[in-house]
């Protein structure tokens, strides 16, 4: 029975984001990878259910009582029959936190997935995914893990096309990005994009292809995130620099940026170099692709 899942950050390799509809949620087109970087759930005998939070990023969640995780195992326990099994979780919290890299959603999946193995909870692929969904727009992408193009509000998937195991790098300026100030801000310079899928080839043979036409894609969200937080400007224009970066952009709606490299000496450069300019920042050697195994 397995005991500890994987929670990947989830990178937005492109996203295009369109104006608000009624509701205030924005239809997008990402194609999302995941990073063999991220957090940890574990699940353990305990007298009531509650999340235990610890790791280098645990102190930025200890306030917040009722995080996703926990939404995450009370929907999930509430859809359980007979009596409630005496289980916690603890999460070790090893990406940042409001950070583009859909951690929060990416710790409830994992939750998800290892309470419904563990404990014989009989929902199906489809419910959990509902479950995962109702949490927050990237929860459906995070519970499985697997490179996907999003759409709608970030619910509705369709496997990406093949792509090769990307090196990368990540960074970020361990600035806290507020999502909803990021849309807002968005919405107030009024320049919308087009959310159509753009034509994709089936499959990408080279990291090479794939950062070139990644080059032609955008993140919406970037011009205002760097509006309200000039690191992001900063962590963009030093890996622009650097001479093994083929393409770096920001995930999500910041303040983490990615950059792919060609080959992993490339990459291991890249990371040795920016941390050893900016040791201030979180600066991560990574592979994107997924799903990476729980274990
Ligand atoms: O769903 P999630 O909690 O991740 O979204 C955080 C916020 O981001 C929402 O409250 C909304 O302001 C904004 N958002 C949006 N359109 C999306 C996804 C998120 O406007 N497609």
């Amino acid at each position: 029975m397995s005991r500890i899942a994987f929670a990947p950050a989830k990178i937005n390799l492109f996203l295009h984001v369109g104006a608000p509809g009624g509701d205030g949620y924005h239809p997008l087109c990402s194609l999302m990878a995941f990073a063999d970087v991220g957090d940890r759930v574990v699940l353990h005998e305990a007298d009531s259910l509650s999340v235990r939070v610890h790791g280098p990023f645990g102190g930025m969640l200890a306030g917040e009582g009722d995080n996703l995780v926990l939404r995450a195992a009370r929907a999930l326990l509430a859809r359980a029959r007979g009596p409630q099994p005496l289980v916690g979780l603890s999460l070790e919290k090893l990406l940042p936190v409001a950070a583009g890299l859909g951690g929060g959603s990416s710790d409830a999946g994992a939750a998800l997935r290892l309470m419904r193995a563990a404990l014989g909870v009989q929902v199906d692929d489809v419910e959990l995914e509902a479950i995962a969904a109702s949490l927050g727009a990237d929860g459906a992408a995070c519970l499985w893990g697997r490179p996907v193009l999003a759409q709608g509000r970030g619910e509705l998937l369709t496997p990406a096309p093949q792509m090769p195991t990307i090196e990368a790098v990540l960074v970020n300026p361990r600035v806290e990005v507020s999502t909803p100030a990021v849309y807002r801000a968005f919405d107030a310079l009024g320049e919308f994009g087009d959310v159509a899928p753009p034509p994709m080839p089936a499959a990408f043979e080279s990291v090479e292809e794939l950062a070139a036409w990644l080059g032609m894609m955008r993140n919406d969200l970037q011009v205002p995130a760097v509006g309200l937080a000039p690191e992001v400007g900063d962590v963009l224009a030093t890996l622009s620099e650097e001479r093994e970066t083929l393409i770096a952009r920001m995930s999500g709606s910041g303040a983490t940026c990615f950059a792919i490299c060609a080959s992993d000496i490339e990459a291991d450069a890249l990371a040795a170099r920016v941390d050893a300019l900016r040791p201030d920042w979180w600066t991560v050697r990574c592979r994107l692709g997924g799903p990476w195994p729980d274990a």
